[in-house]
């Protein structure tokens, strides 16, 4: 039976299926995990209503069911990017700069072509369409100062029926002429992009304070006033990601405790307020995260590439910071959330710690859902979810099928995808149960 007509009606899913139902931390814990390597996902209109072991579930289904038949595939919660730039698609891999030059040579020019709606739509179209071949159905994604970029990126998402966050990005100093609004136009140009757009369908706003140098305080009190007056849309920005940006947010902000304490001081500092980086922060930033509900995304391509440094997973952890997975493309290197827990593990091995392959999925789905305070919505299987998955193909690549091969645990299977891993070895990806890629 084809997709699209079975919408509104209860179909099934079978194959292997892997979820997480809370961290299983570095050790990997196999109770936080469950796996049946014959399973079955029953969906109604667009909800996960069942889940579990294929052969009693199939039993009992109504006999003109439709099921889509997966088996010998890998079931996964589709994964949720919690930071990501849709107009760096362009320059994702540009050569030899950390931070702060990287911004100006690279990023800023290109994001000034994003006040034409129709390059804004035409990038946002491809930025999507690459998210659902990669696996990753919903994220948390950074557009630009200009309205229409926020417009092209929701327009996009909601045909897709995808769940997305996004809000116009705020700056009015230490940037191009062309992409600097003023404090006015960052609270009354995102109160109407609020209005018209969150809860709109699955679409959820943030209010987008690009990163502390880029904002005067009068600009940040208006971001704060927004955060209060809309409690229940988010905040995002980045925080202590390069050395050389934290001295400068220290000679911009001379009265601050800290880079954080920045956006603290502006009332920016709550639930659903999510920070991209977070690695240069001392114990006192972490216990002011777990005091006040903000979250962290770890960016492991990003924070390699740009020289940036190497976020601390586990002492993040230990203090209960909610911290989601991402690929911050442009400055990360790949649209791929298991080419990203690729480089999460070196990052883990080079503090001596290990990254458990359960961890690892668990990062880039309910780990990110929780970062994004959607975690009764996304991020696994139980009844009630949005049915957002993807199917894993362990016949992707010659390599993997030969490695997969000899594998005995789901552990290791889920190890080699995370190393070997990329577009290729997503089969296929489902928004609200319904097939949105098929490679
Ligand atoms: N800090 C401020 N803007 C950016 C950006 O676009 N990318 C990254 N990685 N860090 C930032
Ligand atoms: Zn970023």
């Amino acid at each position: 039976m084809h997709e699209s007509s079975m919408k509104g009606k209860r179909h099934a899913v079978r194959g292997s299926l892997f979820h997480c139902l809370c961290d299983p931390g570095p050790g990997g814990d196999s109770r936080a995990s469950e796996y049946f390597e014959d399973g079955l996902l029953l969906i109604e209109n667009g909800r996960i209503v069942e889940y579990g072991p294929a052969l009693p579930a199939l039993a009992r289904l109504p006999e003109n069911t439709p099921v889509t038949d997966y088996s010998g595939k890998l079931l996964l919660p589709g994964f949720i990017d919690a930071h990501i730039h849709y107009p760096q698609t362009d320059i994702i891999a540009s050569y030899g700069a950390q931070l702060l030059e990287w911004l100006n040579k690279y990023t800023f020019p290109t994001e000034a072509r994003f006040g034409d709606p129709e390059h804004a739509e035409e990038v946002a179209e491809f930025f999507l369409e690459e998210l659902l071949r990669n696996g990753t159905t919903t994220a948390m994604v950074m557009p630009t100062i200009h309205p229409v970029s926020v417009d092209a990126i929701f327009s996009a998402a909601q045909k897709r029926n995808m769940r997305l966050i996004s809000g116009k990005v705020l700056m009015d100093r230490n940037a191009p002429d062309n992409l600097c609004d003023t404090p006015r136009e960052a609270y009354e140009q995102s109160r109407l992009l609020i209005e018209k757009w969150h809860k709109r369908d699955r679409l959820l706003y943030a209010i987008t304070p690009r990163f502390a140098p880029t904002s005067t305080e009068a600009q940040l009190r208006e971001a704060g006033k927004l955060a209060a007056e809309y409690p229940d849309t988010y905040v995002h920005s980045h925080v202590a990601e390069n050395h050389e940006e934290i001295a400068w947010v220290e000679a911009l902000f001379p009265w601050s405790r800290s880079y954080l304490d920045v956006y603290h001081k502006f009332g920016l500092l709550r639930e659903r307020s999510l920070f991209a980086h977070g690695i240069h922060l001392d114990k006192t930033d972490r216990k002011l995260l777990e005091k006040s509900g903000a979250t962290l995304a770890f960016c492991p391509t990003s924070n390699t590439f740009l020289g940036s440094g190497l976020f601390d997973l586990e002492d993040t952890r230990q203090h209960n910071v909610r911290v989601g997975l991402a690929t911050d493309v442009g400055g990360g290197t790949s649209f791929n959330m298991l080419q990203t827990l690729s480089d999460a593990y070196k990052i883990q091995q080079l503090a001596g710690r290990n990254l458990a392959p359960t961890q690892g999925i668990y990062l880039a789905t309910l780990g990110s859902a929780q970062a994004l305070y959607l975690e009764d919505k996304l991020g696994n299987f139980l009844p009630g979810k949005e049915a957002d998955f993807i199917v894993l193909d362990d016949q992707a690549t010659p390599l993997i099928s030969r490695r997969t091969s000899t594998t005995t645990s789901i552990e290791e299977k889920l190890f080699v995808f995370m190393k070997l891993g990329d577009d290729r070895a997503v089969y296929a990806t489902h928004i609200m149960g319904e097939e949105a890629h098929l490679r």
